[in-house]
């Protein structure tokens, strides 16, 4: 895994974005992995003013995001379809069409996680997944104890996850209480992954993933397994690394070309 330690959320995104902007001009084709929550915020406005300033194409790109809520519409304005259309797919110039989110009111919730399998399958599966860490080592909806090989599936949210979502949505009682999300296993399939973390909240679970063992309890900490995952994180989300200086010793001191 390559630990990148940026001075604050801003140059997190930035540095994101970059990688965004190589991956589509090496393959303008690609199929990236997108995701939702606070996160990728600042990404998605820089990726907005790159399009506009015309340094970056998504003409050709296929998105599949992790996941949706059950039981909300793909109009609700809580839906993460609603999200993705407000931060990201307006501000891009990527066909409609060739996005795919989870259908949050699919009939049936198994047929339709089959299907958005095969449909990754179909079009070569994910070049870039990005992804946000929950605070309890969550990455897509995949709580902790989630199975580590674990498929697209419907997940019932943890207490934790709605009281930290709760802010979307003004009050807790008004979180879903399930989501179809990617598994762990679909996630790690991805060619490379990008996870970004800011922030003094994600301290610990970014400490967990990075230098605990890797478990179930941690989802996140499966990605010691991936071969090209890179880690992006701010100094307060470094905050509860033991190895801190070590990865910015490994950082300054890379080859170029071995960079993420
Ligand atoms: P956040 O959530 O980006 O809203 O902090 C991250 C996550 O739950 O994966």
């Amino acid at each position: 895994m390559e630990v990148i330690i940026k001075p604050d959320a801003d140059a997190v995104s930035k540095e994101a974005a970059r990688l965004f902007q190589r991956q589509l001009a090496r393959q303008p084709a690609s199929v990236l992995g997108l995701a939702t929550g606070s996160t990728p915020l600042g990404l998605y406005r820089e990726l907005a003013a790159m399009t506009q300033a015309g340094q970056i194409d998504f003409s050709r790109a296929r998105s599949f995001n992790l996941d949706e809520y059950v039981g909300l519409s793909p109009d609700h304005p809580m839906s993460y379809r609603a999200f993705m259309r407000e931060h990201l797919f307006t501000h891009i110039d990527i066909p409609p069409e060739n996005t795919r989110l989870p259908d949050g009111l699919a009939p049936d919730v198994a047929r339709h996680c089959a299907e958005y399998e095969e449909a990754i399958r179909a079009v070569g599966g994910i070049d870039l997944q990005l992804l946000g860490i929950g605070t309890d080592g969550h990455i897509g909806f995949n709580e902790p104890s989630s199975s580590l090989s674990s498929r697209t599936r419907l997940k019932t949210l943890t207490p934790r996850t709605i009281a930290d979502n709760a802010r979307f949505f003004g009050s807790e009682d008004k979180v879903p209480r399930h989501v179809i999300t990617m598994g762990v296993g679909t996630i790690m399939e991805a060619r490379s992954v990008l996870v970004l973390a800011m922030g003094a909240s994600k301290a610990h679970a970014v400490a967990a993933m990075v230098e605990g063992p890797i478990m179930a309890d941690v989802p996140a900490s499966i990605l010691q397994m991936h071969r090209f995952c890179a880690l992006i994180i701010d100094e307060a989300a470094a905050g509860q690394l033991k190895r801190g200086d070590y990865y910015r010793w490994v950082f300054d001191h890379k080859p170029a070309w071995q960079r993420a």
